[in-house]
Parts: structure tokens; sequence; C-alpha cells
């Protein structure tokens, strides 16, 4: 495959009032930082954290101009590595990508090898994006529930913020694996949606939120993917059972944990921080395996809109607005 002479990306750039403008640029090859492979981007995909790089927030991109997109996934289109082979299929997410490095929002990406896995059988390059990052975060948050020896039987898992890409994917996965999901969805009332991928229950906001202040409440969960933090996570904390599980992903809530010791030592809960961006390479591989396998959702078009390189925009302002459902893919090449 030949590199082009040129390809689009969408670039931030910050003015001098401090204000961050889009808009779709041309580029060279040569602009893209060093790395071991040139990656066609045939499909990448809209996440929280990209609207966080592409509304100037500094703590995910420290320079601008730049171009975001933690997640792309295309074909291997230049490769100094031995591990990949031009023509091959493959993903890329997490670790720098489209936070200081030029990211999948380009038709082009270069990164270094070891951010790369190969498309595992069983994927498509449009479905590895329709799980991106998002997904994958779902797919590992699921796994530390498996991990941690909570089963369906045990009882309900609550997921919040069930509407977004990380807790739509998260419904699906536990409900494939035959747990019962009870799903929090408040900015936007989506039951219908949150049933049709899996959730038996859903309750809002205001119920997944204790006001009352008491350190321990009944339980009424075996385990939580929680995706906002805050008020609902304490709340989750407070609420599950004895031994059981508790994944913390998000901040979209609050950063802020108001939480006590009590469910730690008295019903030996478990939180555990799902961190993807690092996600050592053997486990990450793992979790693709079983994303494209036994894992895999049957309904994944149910939560997947799909979006053309010129709609990104809109896609992106959507989400600042709190009014994104499921997965948005962004189309970047044919
Ligand atoms: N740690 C990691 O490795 C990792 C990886 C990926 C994402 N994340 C984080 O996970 C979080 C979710 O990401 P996403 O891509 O799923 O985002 P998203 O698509 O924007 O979804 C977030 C969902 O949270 C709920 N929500 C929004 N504002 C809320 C509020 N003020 N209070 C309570 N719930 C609220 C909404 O769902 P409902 O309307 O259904 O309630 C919304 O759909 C983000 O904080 C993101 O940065 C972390």
């Amino acid at each position: 495959m030949s590199l082009p002479d040129g390809f689009k990306a969408l670039v931030i750039t910050e003015t001098e009032d401090k204000q961050y403008t889009r808009a779709v640029e041309q580029k060279n090859i040569s602009d893209l930082p060093e790395g071991d492979v040139v990656v066609k981007v045939l499909y990448s995909s809209l996440n929280y954290k990209d609207v966080l790089s592409a509304t100037g927030n500094r703590g995910v991109t420290r320079n601008y101009p730049h171009t975001p997109g933690i997640d792309a996934a295309g074909i291997v289109a230049e490769s100094t590595s031995a591990e990949f082979k031009t023509g091959e299929k493959v993903i890329v997410t997490s670790y720098d990508l489209g936070m200081n490095t030029a990211g999948g929002y380009g038709q082009y990406i270069r990164v270094p090898a070891g951010w790369v896995v190969p498309l595992p059988e069983g994927l498509t390059v449009r479905e590895a994006m329709v799980y991106g990052t998002a997904g994958f975060t779902a797919a590992l948050s699921v796994w530390e529930i498996v991990q941690n020896g909570v089963k369906p039987d045990d009882g309900s898992i609550l997921v919040s913020g069930a509407t977004g890409g990380v807790g739509s994917i998260a419904v699906s996965i536990l409900s494939k694996l035959g747990y019962s999901v009870t799903a929090v969805n408040g900015v936007v009332d989506e039951t219908d949606y949150l049933k049709k991928i899996g959730a038996r229950d859903v309750i809002s906001i205001e119920e997944a939120t204790d006001t009352s202040g008491r350190p321990l409440l009944k339980s009424l969960w075996a385990g939580g993917i929680d995706t906002v933090g805050g008020e609902i996570l304490a709340t989750t904390l407070k609420t599950v059972g004895s031994w059981s599980t508790v994944t913390c992903c998000g901040n979209v809530a609050s950063p802020d944990l108001p939480t006590n010791v009590y469910p730690f030592i008295l019903r030996g809960v478990r939180l555990v921080g799902i961190d993807s961006q690092n996600c050592p390479m053997p486990i990450r591989r793992e979790i693709w395996n079983k994303i494209a396998s036994a894992w895999k959702i049957d309904w994944l078009d149910t939560l997947t809109t799909e979006a053309s390189f010129d709609e990104l925009d809109s896609k992106i302002e959507m989400m600042l607005q709190g009014k994104h459902l499921g997965r948005t893919i962004i189309k970047m090449a044919d």
C-alpha cells in the first residue's frame, strides 16, 4: 500500500483568547509523529475523552494544535516492525493516541508497534470501533467482576451512566453473560433502549443516590460497574452485598468519592479501579479476544450510530450537551 500525498484530519486550535476551534485540515504523513507503524484509519469513534481533548482540557491534551481521536482501526499502510505487515488489519486504542499524539480523527496515524493490536478473528474493523475504548473499558470492567468471583446467580449488577458508551456495552456484555443488570439512567430517559440492550431494570439517578447519610444501606446488588463517580459510586458501595466487586472508571458526575470504610471492612467490598489506557498488552489482547468471541454482543447495531467525517463536529457537540446515546463510530475512509 502506498502512502498518500496528503490526508484529512480534524485539528483543534487554541485561539489567542483561549477558545478552541475545530476545523478539518489537509495534513501530510511527515506531519505525523515518529513511530513504527503507519495505519490508514478506516473507522474511529467518539469517547468522552475526545470531547475533552476537542475542547481544550489540559488534563487530556497539553499542546494545541492537535488532532484528537483515542480510537482508530484500519489497515497497516507502512511498518518498520517485524510484528506488523502492510495490509494487516489492526486496532489502536489507549496509550497516548489522541491525547498528545495525533489521533484517530486523522485519516492516517503513526504509532509505536507496542500500541497496536492485531484485529482478532471474529471482529470487523467497523465492529472494533463500535467497542473502541469505551467498549474495551466496559469489557475490562466485566472481566474484573468475573475475575473477582461474582456470578450471575449472586444477584443484579448495577451499571451507572448506562446509556453512555461504557455503560451501554457493560450492560450488553453482562446481559450476554447471563447477569441480571439494573441500569442507572438519568440525563435523558432511555428506558426502552436500555431494556433492548439487556437491562432487566432501570432506576433513576435519584434512586441511585443516597441522601440519608447512613454509613451502610440494605444490600441490593451483587456488584457494580460505575462510570460516573461521586454520590452514585458512594451509594453503590453502600448498597452492594458482602464480598461483592464494584469497578470505577469514570467521573462524568464527579471526581469525588464521599465514602467511608464500612463497605470495605464490614462487607469485604472490593473497589477496583479501571485504567484502560495502561492495561498491559497480554490482558489487552485477552480482552479483545473475548470481545470478538464469547463476549461478542449480538445487538451491536442497536447501540451504534455511524457518522461521516463531516458529521464529526456535530457529534462532538452532542456529547458535550450530554445527548449522546450508545456508541458513535466515525467512518474516516473507504
Ligand atoms: N478509566 C478508563 O480507562 C476509562 C475509559 C473510557 C472512559 N472512561 C470514563 O468513563 C466515563 C464514561 O465514558 P463514556 O464514553 O461512556 O461517556 P458518555 O458516552 O458521555 O456517557 C456518560 C453517561 O453518564 C451519564 N451521565 C452524564 N452526566 C451525568 C451526571 N452529571 N450524573 C450522572 N450521570 C451522568 C449519562 O448516562 P445516563 O443518562 O444513562 O445516566 C451519560 O450517557 C467518562 O468519565 C470517561 O472519561 C474511563
